[in-house]
């Protein structure tokens, strides 16, 4: 059986820069707490009426041109997002209209900072059984219009920016591809990292006023619970990629981590007990795009040369719900 192999990569960011300084003012924060407490010296996000769908296109449209695909080859559209342009239907079936994609199953997943393995699980296993040739994977996510930017809002206003990665999936022909993947979640912990609205169970079915003066529609996070969390589950999801697989840390070449923190990223290699650059870190320059990190991290690090065709690299992600999740793939 042929592994699922990514034949094109790509991503895409919006072109406003919003750089520690400009948020100074607006949260009462410093350029000095955000580098030294999470690693972040810059990030972009969305003007005007921009949103996920419109960077998931671009990205998506490059990464095709890379496979050598036309929108006709596609057969499945997956996105993982947190932040679709509407509450539904998901970026999913805007993709399919906007790249004239014939009438395919498309669809949103909604697993926070995980989406990206959890789309690439889903569509390893389609790929696999031949249900699929060639399926079109988005991890985007808009989050700054969730963002409290307010010194109210400054622990989690400061972390986050926008941006989508895309890839193309499909057989892989000399034993290159997805190895193994494995996705888990812990329910209980969904109030630690969570936007609560808009709810179709409370009392306002959506959204009241009150609801919205009371800030319930912002992006909550209690970021002690959840970098408590990752630093144990990171290495941990990594560890079972690796026995699945009978590899050692010896026989990867890079592992890309979801960008959450760089304190996290350290933390990570260090249990890994591996040096601090196998594991790649870009959060300087993005902050965290939530669903959209692994994928913007994996263009930048074979770019950068972190990995070639032949090795071993692993991704790892953690995020709400809590989810976690890791990939191995031979590239
Ligand atoms: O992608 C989903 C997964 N997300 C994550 O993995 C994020 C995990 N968590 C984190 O990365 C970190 O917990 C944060 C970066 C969110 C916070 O770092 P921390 O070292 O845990 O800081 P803290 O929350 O313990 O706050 C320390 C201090 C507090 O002041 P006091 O109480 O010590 O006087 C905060 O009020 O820093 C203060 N603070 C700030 N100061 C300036 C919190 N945010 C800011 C800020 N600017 N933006």
């Amino acid at each position: 059986m042929n592994r699922t192999a990514i034949t094109g990569m790509s991503f895409h960011v919006p072109d406003k820069i919003v750089t520690n300084t400009d948020l100074e003012e607006m949260m009462n924060t410093s350029d000095e707490w955000i580098r030294t407490r999470s690693g972040i010296e810059k990030r972009h996000w969305v003007e005007n009426d921009e949103g996920g769908s419109d960077l998931s296109l671009v990205a998506s449209k490059k990464a095709m041109e890379q496979a050598g695909v036309t929108g006709k080859d596609i057969d499945m559209v997956i996105v993982g997002t947190a932040s679709s342009d509407y509450y539904f239907p998901g970026i999913g079936a805007q993709l399919q209209d906007m790249l004239s994609l014939n009438t395919i199953g498309a669809f949103d997943i909604r697993v926070g900072c995980s989406a990206f393995i959890y789309g690439l699980a889903i569509a390893d296993n389609f790929i696999k059984t031949g249900q699929c040739k060639t399926i079109l994977l988005v991890g985007v996510d808009v989050l700054s219009p969730a963002l409290e930017k307010s010194p109210d809002g400054r622990d989690v206003g400061v972390l986050f920016g926008d941006g989508a990665g895309a890839v193309i999936l499909q057989p892989g022909q000399n034993g290159e591809g997805i190895l193994s993947t494995h996705l888990h979640s812990e329910g209980k912990y969904v109030k630690e990292l969570w936007c609560e609205l808009p709810s179709f169970r409370l009392e306002g079915r959506g959204f009241s006023n009150d609801m919205i003066e009371k800030g319930r529609h912002k992006l909550i996070m209690n970021g002690r619970e959840v970098f408590k969390h990752a630093v144990t589950r990171f290495p941990e999801v990594i560890q079972e990629a690796l026995d699945a697989n009978d590899l050692t840390m010896d026989d990867i070449s890079q592992v890309i981590p979801h960008q959450a923190n760089h304190r996290i990223t350290e933390a990570v290699a260090k249990r890994l007990g591996v040096a601090r650059d196998l594991v790649y870190s870009n959060i300087h320059r993005y902050g965290n795009t939530t669903a959209a990190t692994i994928p913007i991290a994996m263009c930048e690090a074979f770019e950068e040369g972190k990995f070639k065709q032949g090795d071993h690299i692993i991704l790892a992600a953690f995020g709400s719900g809590f989810t976690w999740a890791s990939a191995a793939i031979k590239w």
